[in-house]
């Protein structure tokens, strides 16, 4: 019976973490955790009840009533898959705001840890490393430039049909790193034992094999 390891990846938004964490889940035979995708969960359900990030109340009393799951690589909120809902420009720029909130983090991280107990995962944050699984036996703080994030996510969504702007789009991901590296809670930033990856000029497949290599050193795959 092979140890229980886990992978934490963390960096900033549309550096590649959740194509780059899928496909070596998937190699690995290990879970998938998406906490960025826990974070739009919940600036979902606030857009849709009108709850502001400062509204602390309403804002407890929502996570206190609110179940959120992942199933077959989807996300679940209350028993729904809003896995297509949670990636709207509107809930991206929510999400952000509300993980800035004590109450938001709170909940969700000790999901994440609790998550993370009982069987070998990957998972991609800001703050895995550094804060929800200090102890992963891997940590890789993944970055790239904003110039090539930002192109990486244009040339998404123009393959997709998306209207997009290339300026709107790294004008995006500047105020987001911004936030995400500026909030006083656990801020993006890299753990001191994370090895960094600089991406800027690596494929897919190259930044896969890193990993795995990695993993495979240890000899846990
Ligand atoms: O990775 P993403 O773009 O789906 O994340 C959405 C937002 O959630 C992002 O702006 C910052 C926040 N987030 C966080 O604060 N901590 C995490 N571990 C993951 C995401």
């Amino acid at each position: 019976m092979s140890r229980i390891y886990r992978i934490a990846i963390d960096g900033p938004g549309g550096a590649g973490k959740s194509t780059i964490a899928k496909a070596v889940a998937k190699r690995l035979g290990i879970d998938y955790i998406d906490t960025g995708a826990m974070y739009r969960a919940v600036a979902y359900k606030m857009l849709e009840n009108g709850i502001k990030p400062g509204d602390e109340d309403k804002l407890r009393a929502m996570l206190d009533d609110s179940e959120i799951d992942f199933s077959g690589g989807k996300i679940f909120l209350d028993g729904k898959d809003v896995s297509g809902l949670i990636r709207t420009a509107e809930v991206t720029r929510m999400s952000s705001e509300c993980s800035a909130v004590a109450a938001v983090r709170e909940k969700l991280v000790q999901l994440q840890r609790n998550m993370g107990k009982s069987k070998s995962i990957i998972m991609d944050g800001r703050d895995i490393g550094s804060n929800v699984l200090t102890d992963a036996e891997y940590k890789i703080f993944m970055t790239a430039t904003a110039q090539e994030r930002a192109k990486r996510r244009f040339e998404e969504m123009q393959a997709k049909g998306m209207p997009a702007v290339f300026e709107e789009v790294l004008a995006d991901i500047e105020e987001r790193d911004y936030r995400d590296t500026h909030r006083e809670l656990n801020p993006l930033c890299r753990a001191q034992d994370a090895k960094e990856l600089d991406t800027t000029n690596m494929t897919i497949d190259e930044v896969i094999e890193y990993i795995i290599s990695e993993v495979r050193k240890n000899g846990d795959c």
